[in-house]
């Protein structure tokens, strides 16, 4: 039999989105992967090994080849880059952006901004092409802390639903990035491996076409009073 694909997996709300598209394509983990201290799990088919990680070690774990295929966010991918995978699919799932923001209503100083982050390659690609002098001040997280605490002007970080941002008396502004989680391949894995990935990705194209077609058409209903519970009062 045929070495199981490597899948490296970034762990937290990419994970979550995930599996349930895996399972859809077919893969799932030989146990239940919620509450569980393992890292790597076979699958029940036997098709693929999965393995789980911070978002930033998945390009590195593909670009060695240690990994055949990578699921992280267009964020890790535009922060840490890398030659050695081919980003194949946008999964349209873990939606968010990379944004900036300061306290609202704040004045900033003529001169140089400094940038509270943790995605300093995108933040200094981003005011780079602004033409704006920034000094980039890396942090790990909590970012939101930053503007408050007098250590930097502005934050760049991902929004998601604003609450983080409200909660702590600050306001978007700029939008850097568009994110959603994508699925890269190692090059040699690529041509190697060739029909066991398509055959993976084409099954995922699948899938997040249906997905999105149901999602469509909810939207749609939700729009038009359908399943809204609208006008069911009698
Ligand atoms: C992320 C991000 C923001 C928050 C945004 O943090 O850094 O803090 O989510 O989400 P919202 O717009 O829905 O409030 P995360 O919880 O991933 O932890 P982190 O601070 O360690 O990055």
């Amino acid at each position: 039999m045929t070495e199981p694909l490597t899948i490296a997996l970034n762990r937290g709300r990419i994970l979550d989105e995930f599996l349930p598209l895996l399972a859809a394509s077919g893969i799932e983990p030989d146990e239940p992967m919620e509450g569980s201290r393992r890292l790597v799990f076979d699958s029940k088919c036997g098709r693929a090994r999965l393995v789980i990680m911070r978002g930033a070690d998945v390009p590195t774990y593909v670009t060695y080849g240690a990994a055949d295929i990578g699921i992280t966010g267009k964020d890790t991918l535009l922060e840490y880059g890398g030659a050695g995978f081919y980003e194949r699919m946008d999964l349209g799932i873990a939606r968010c952006q990379i944004m900036s923001a300061a306290p609202v209503g704040a004045a900033f100083p003529e001169g140089r901004l400094r940038i509270a982050t943790k995605f300093v390659n995108i933040a200094k690609r981003y005011y780079a092409e602004q033409g704006r002098q920034v000094d980039i001040i890396r942090l790990s997280g909590a970012m939101e802390i930053a503007p408050l605490m007098g250590l930097a002007d502005l934050i760049v970080d991902i929004v998601d639903t604003g609450n983080t941002l409200r909660a702590n008396g600050l306001e978007a502004l700029d939008t850097i990035a568009q994110i959603s989680s994508r699925v890269i391949v190692n090059r040699a894995s690529l041509k190697m491996r060739f029909a066991e990935v398509e055959t993976l990705l084409d099954s995922l194209r699948a899938v997040v076409k249906t997905r999105a077609g149901m999602d469509s058409r909810a939207d749609m209903d939700s729009r038009s009073g359908m399943n809204s519970g609208a006008g069911t009062d009698g």
